[in-house]
């Protein structure tokens, strides 16, 4: 059944709202469980599609899985692995599955897996993985649209990334993990999440350090015990959260918070004109305005502005009584948000990576379709401030890193329902 959200505007938001266990540093926890010879627990781990996925391409491997969702916990036991040949389904349907040709070198020696698939933001090629991993020894080679991996032994090596890529860096890191000798990874990605997988890892007996900097050194270890580990908070949910109150005028507080994580985002959103109190460490009260300043914006990577909140951030811009420029440099095609947010009376033009954000005080509701994830989000935003009715379907993208979101928005007053999709049910009806 295909459903859509139905989103009535203008309901100001309050109360407050608990942000949930970091997607993008759960994924690669679980990869990394792979590597583990004993059980490892892992805690605060939200119940989303990209979560089931992960799950599914560890146990299609051989790994027992024990997912208790409501709980947020998982249980894995990599001791039995079997395959190191994840199906073709999996691997397509999620980018993130690709964290597991690290692991899978390191136990087997060996890894045959097609290309990732995900959200459709840009050609997002996997040579930086490749690369640091054929500096380890890893030889690769490409037939029927599957790409294998040998070596005999992985080695420890000195490997420079062109870009600070978070996922191979993660791949380098577990590979790195139960290699030969030392490795160390320079222009390494810095995002929180690379510090969590780090963390995960040591607490089962890896000896990584520098995770958080530029430059990351890791001395390979014969194997890695078991481990109990909670993932840290979500920051790009966080993020969204508080855009919605920014967007929407509103009062809210959000809770379970590492504030540091949130820097590039508040600095910002300061900039806007809403005022934020950083409460304690773990909570921020945000206080949006009727009249947001409009600013530019760019996206880099950790700690510059995240690009997973740009299209979250633009739909506020959309809003702000002014002019600004957005530049979107991590990935070359994150604008088809646009679409959705100028049919809902939004002025942006888009110029290569650039976009050109003439604010218009107040969009109108419409029926919109998301296409990806976060892009998803911020029509979700834009129709929370909307005048009458927005209707967004491509909900699955929305799934695939929100868990309960409707739930939780409504809870802090907005006006938003699930329905069936009732263009749909005409089709079916008419036998279309
Ligand atoms: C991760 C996040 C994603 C976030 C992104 C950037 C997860 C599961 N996903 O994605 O939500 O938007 O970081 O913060 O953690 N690139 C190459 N060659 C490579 C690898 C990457 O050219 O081998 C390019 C990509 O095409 C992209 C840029 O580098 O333009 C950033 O990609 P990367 O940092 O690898 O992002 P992901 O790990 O895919």
């Amino acid at each position: 059944m295909n459903y859509e959200l139905v989103i009535e505007g203008g309901q100001p938001l309050h109360g407050s709202v608990k942000i949930k266990g970091a997607k993008n540093a759960g994924l690669p926890i679980i990869a990394a469980s792979l590597l583990m010879d004993e059980p490892a627990v892992i805690e605060e781990v939200p119940d989303l599609m990209d979560v089931k996925t992960m799950l599914a391409v560890i146990k299609a491997l051989g790994a027992e899985v024990n997912y208790n969702s409501q709980a947020e916990m998982i249980a894995t036991n990599a001791i039995n692995l079997q395959s190191a040949e994840p199906p073709e389904d999996l691997m397509r349907k999620m980018r993130a599955s690709f964290l597991v040709l690290g692991p899978l070198l390191a136990r087997f020696g060996h890894a045959r897996l097609s290309l990732p698939g995900g959200c459709a933001i840009g050609t997002r090629p996997v040579d930086l993985h490749l690369k640091g991993l054929e500096a380890m020894g890893v030889e690769f080679s490409y037939a029927s649209g599957l790409i294998e991996g040998k070596t005999s032994r992985l080695q420890g090596a000195s490997v420079y990334l062109d870009y600070p890529s978070v996922g191979a860096t993660e791949n380098l890191i577990m590979a790195a993990t139960l290699a030969k000798g030392s490795t160390t990874i320079e222009n390494a990605a810095s995002e929180p999440e690379i510090v969590d997988l780090a963390g995960f890892l040591n607490s089962a007996g890896a000896r990584i350090s520098g995770a958080g900097t530029k430059r990351i050194r890791i001395t390979g270890v014969a194997q890695l015990g078991g481990t109990r580990y909670a993932v840290i908070p979500d920051r790009i949910e966080a993020g969204t959260f508080l855009l919605s109150a920014a967007v929407t005028g509103s009062e809210i507080t959000v809770k379970n918070v590492l504030s540091d994580h949130l820097k590039p985002l508040l600095a910002k959103m300061r900039e806007t004109g809403v005022e934020i109190d950083e409460t304690d460490l773990s909570a921020i009260r945000i206080k949006g305005s009727k009249e947001k300043k409009c600013v530019d914006l760019k996206t880099q990577p950790y700690p510059g502005f995240p690009t997973d909140l740009q299209p979250q951030f633009m739909t506020l811009l959309a809003l702000s009584g002014g002019s600004g420029f957005v530049t979107e440099t991590v990935f070359e095609n994150r604008f088809r948000h646009v679409d959705g947010l100028v049919r809902m009376g939004a002025d942006i033009k888009v110029e290569g990576s650039r976009a050109v954000v003439q604010g218009v005080g107040k969009l109108s509701g419409a029926p919109v379709e998301a296409s990806d994830l976060r892009g998803a989000a911020a029509l979700v935003l834009a129709a929370l401030t909307a005048e009458g009715i927005t209707r967004i379907t491509g909900l699955e993208h929305l799934r695939r890193g929100y868990s309960g979101f409707e739930e939780r928005l409504r809870s802090l007053g907005a006006s938003i329902k699930l329905e069936s999709n009732a263009q749909l049910r005409r089709e079916i009806a008419s036998g279309e």
